[in-house]
């Protein structure tokens, strides 16, 4: 299967504004991309050229191998594309939306009524089959536009913040749609200008500031050049203030302890950014020391640390 979607030196300007400078990237075969920046950063204008929308100044879209420029008709074959704002039309029913644009995908007729269900139930949206879109909520609108989005069953989905203005059920119907798709093999490239918001499902991200692609990568490869993080947290059994100084002092001395806290139920928590012989070493030092230690953990940086990480250090 190979890339997916790859980009060469992509750059769009508009009249004054350099709006995508120079980007490089490639995504895998099934790899769920989240394409994370602040707002103006170039997101929605990389997607309007990946998805043939928008001309970019110069650069090289590639889209399931086919050139966007060279062989347009079969790599936007390949494309499904949700823009930020889709339009809708208001008074139409559930339906019939699904049906036009079934009937625009050349969907025999004898089909399409099937389609439109057998979408509509994989959206969640079947029991408003005959409901007036102008009646929908706006979490049910986004489901019923990523409908229309699959209906062609596309190889590769670009959605631009298909969760933006979502509440927290909705939003999470959004990623339990996508997820599955991803599942089924789909490639998704999916921007949001909230960090945390894509955590929980992308497998690669990139971070965009300013027309660059500051880091890109999945999330293995972003940890290992990141270096590999860890948070330590260390209980006592029977703290008291004076116990509990002693090991905050003692780690806040160690040059492999960062950012420390100390908790209401009287944890000491830190980045251990050390090896495990430097963590077996603080934790002897402490138990000679009769700190009363009954719990000493390290843990490695989950996705969404690795995010806020990317995003302290390299977006703001
Ligand atoms: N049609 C346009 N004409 C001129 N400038 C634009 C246009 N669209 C976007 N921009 C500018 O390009 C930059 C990137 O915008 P955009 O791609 O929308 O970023 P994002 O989606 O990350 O918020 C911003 O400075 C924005 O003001
Ligand atoms: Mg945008």
């Amino acid at each position: 299967m190979g890339t997916m979607i790859s980009l060469k030196s992509l750059r769009v300007d508009y009249e004054d504004v350099n709006a995508v400078k120079d980007i490089d990237l490639e995504i895998s075969a099934g790899q769920i991309y989240g394409l994370v920046g602040p707002n103006g950063a170039g997101k929605t204008s990389a997607i309007k050229a990946i998805a043939g929308i928008l001309e970019p100044t110069y650069g090289e879209i590639k889209i399931a191998g086919h050139d966007l420029e060279l062989e347009p008709r079969e790599a936007l074959r390949k494309l499904g594309y949700m823009p930020d704002f889709p339009p809708v039309y208001e008074n139409l029913k559930v339906w019939e939306y699904l049906d036009v644009f079934a009937a625009a995908y050349l969907i025999p007729g004898a089909q399409r009524a099937g389609k439109v269900k057998h979408w509509l139930k994989k959206v969640s949206l079947s029991e408003k089959h005959d409901a007036l879109i102008k009646d929908l909520s706006r979490g049910m609108r986004q489901r019923l536009i990523l409908a229309k989005t699959l209906l062609p069953d596309p190889q590769v989905l670009i959605l631009d913040e298909p969760a933006s203005g979502l509440d927290p059920l909705a939003r999470k119907q959004m990623r339990d749609i996508l997820k599955e798709a991803a599942a089924e093999g789909k490639t998704i490239l999916i921007s949001s200008h909230i960090l945390t918001e894509l955590s929980e499902f992308c497998n690669a991200v990139g971070i965009m500031e300013k027309g660059e692609l500051r880091v890109s990568g999945s999330i293995e490869e972003i940890r290992v050049r990141l270096g590999s993080h860890k948070r330590l947290t260390v209980r006592l059994a029977s703290p008291t203030p004076a116990n509990v100084d002693k090991v905050y002092h003692f780690l806040g001395n160690s040059k492999h302890c960062a950012s420390m806290a100390k908790t209401e139920k009287q944890e000491i928590n830190c980045l251990f950014t050390g090896s495990k012989e430097d963590a077996a070493w603080i934790l002897t030092q402490l138990t000679l020391q009769e700190t009363s230690i009954y719990d000493f953990t390290c843990v490695e940086d989950d996705v969404e640390d690795i995010f806020l990480k990317i995003g302290a250090k390299e977006v703001s």
